[in-house]
């Protein structure tokens, strides 16, 4: 089976990220008083449990300040993964997606990881069901079989490499130099800009980041009428139309670097707006422009903010943490098959220069 030519098997993932995009409810916004509240006791619970919170750049600002004000810590994936590893917290909190506190229970198994909501998914991971994935494996016994870390605990266990958006490029180079071929799941997007940067014989997945899949091209290029000197800035879940105008492509921390280092005034970023909190404290001399989600074939479901990233709250922060409630629990065999891949994965970052590519 080639999961590109299977219609019906992508209706059907499509109908289910529409279900847990419904159930997707959005916190209430609560007012400077009330998180300044939620803050302290939050702080103070943290001390006496020996607590530490690691968010996502997607999460709410207020989620990324407490992080860094409480000797936490604010990444990519790759990054995240590596701190919750290292850090010496007995629980660890994870404002992200539900694939990031799996990747750290199972890099940390002897830390309790909290979360502050179990509901938050990932369009990749849904679409990439455990029986399918394993199916498609089995049909292609000769292939390396590399992943996204967007995918299940389950998926990973079945996968020989793990691999983020900061290190997927340098991986797949890696391995093409040594005549693998690979088969890639579960965006298509990521996975074709590594097959035509790389050149490597890869078999794609079909599945797509419903945020990084509405930025449109041809919005970008009226946009740069607009701002002829902007730079252009791309996380590679976006669509190849819009990582073909991109100067510079790259995981998110890879975008705030090269905002950093960029000669340019104004930046045109495609990814999730809540990086706009990273990005305007590290340039603040910069103006930073989201990339159009509009169009004439836009529906904009997203407009550019994780739905799911969305659902992480101060108040569902303190509430997870004042029981360990939202226990993140990976079963003990998944998670030592799942270790092997995202070792391999720390340990060719920690043993590599990874590239970012173009310039801005
Ligand atoms: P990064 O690893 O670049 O932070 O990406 C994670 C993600 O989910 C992007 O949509
Ligand atoms: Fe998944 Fe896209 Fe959300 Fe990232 S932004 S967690 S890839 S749905």
């Amino acid at each position: 089976m080639n999961i590109s030519e299977n219609s019906e098997q992508l209706a059907a993932d499509t109908t289910l990220v529409r279900e847990y995009l419904d159930r997707a409810v959005h916190p209430a916004v609560l007012d400077a008083q009330a998180q300044e509240s939620y803050k302290r006791k939050i702080t103070q619970l943290m001390q006496q449990r020996k607590a530490r919170l690691v968010a996502h750049y997607y999460t709410d600002s207020v989620l990324q300040v407490l992080a860094e004000e409480t000797g936490g810590f604010v990444g990519d994936s790759l990054e995240m993964a590596r701190f919750g590893r290292d850090c010496d917290a007995e629980i660890l909190i994870v404002a992200g997606v539900k694939f990031m506190g799996e990747s750290a229970k199972i890099l940390s198994p002897e830390k309790t990881v909290i979360m502050p909501t179990l509901e938050a998914t990932c369009s990749l991971d849904i679409a990439c069901s455990i029986d399918k994935f394993s199916a498609f494996c089995d049909q292609q016994p000769d292939r390396t079989v590399v992943v996204y870390a967007n995918t299940s605990a389950a998926v990973k266990a079945r996968a020989d490499w793990v691999v983020t958006s900061s290190i997927a490029l340098d991986v797949v180079e890696h391995l093409m130099e040594q005549g693998k071929k690979v088969l890639w799941a579960p965006d298509k997007h990521l996975g074709s800009y590594i097959q035509k940067t790389t050149g490597a014989d890869m078999l794609l997945w079909d599945a797509a980041c419903i945020v990084h899949e509405e930025f449109k091209a041809r919005g970008l290029a009226d946009m740069r009428k607009l701002y002829p000197d902007a730079a252009i800035l791309a996380h590679p879940e976006s669509p190849s139309a819009v990582l073909e105008v991109a100067d510079v492509i790259g995981s998110t921390t890879q975008i705030i670097n090269a905002a950093k280092q960029s000669t340019k005034k104004e930046i045109i970023v495609a990814t999730d707006q809540g990086i706009f909190h990273k990005l305007q404290q590290v340039a603040p001399d910069k103006t930073f422009i989201i990339a159009p989600t509009a169009g004439n074939d836009a529906t904009c479901r997203s407009c550019a903010n994780c739905p799911w990233m969305g659902m992480n709250s101060l108040e569902s922060l303190y509430s997870s943490l004042q029981d360990n409630s939202n226990r993140v629990e990976v079963d003990s065999q998944l998670a030592a098959a799942a270790m092997i891949p995202l070792k391999r994965m720390l340990d060719f970052a920690a043993n590599n220069q990874l590239k970012v590519r173009g310039k801005a």
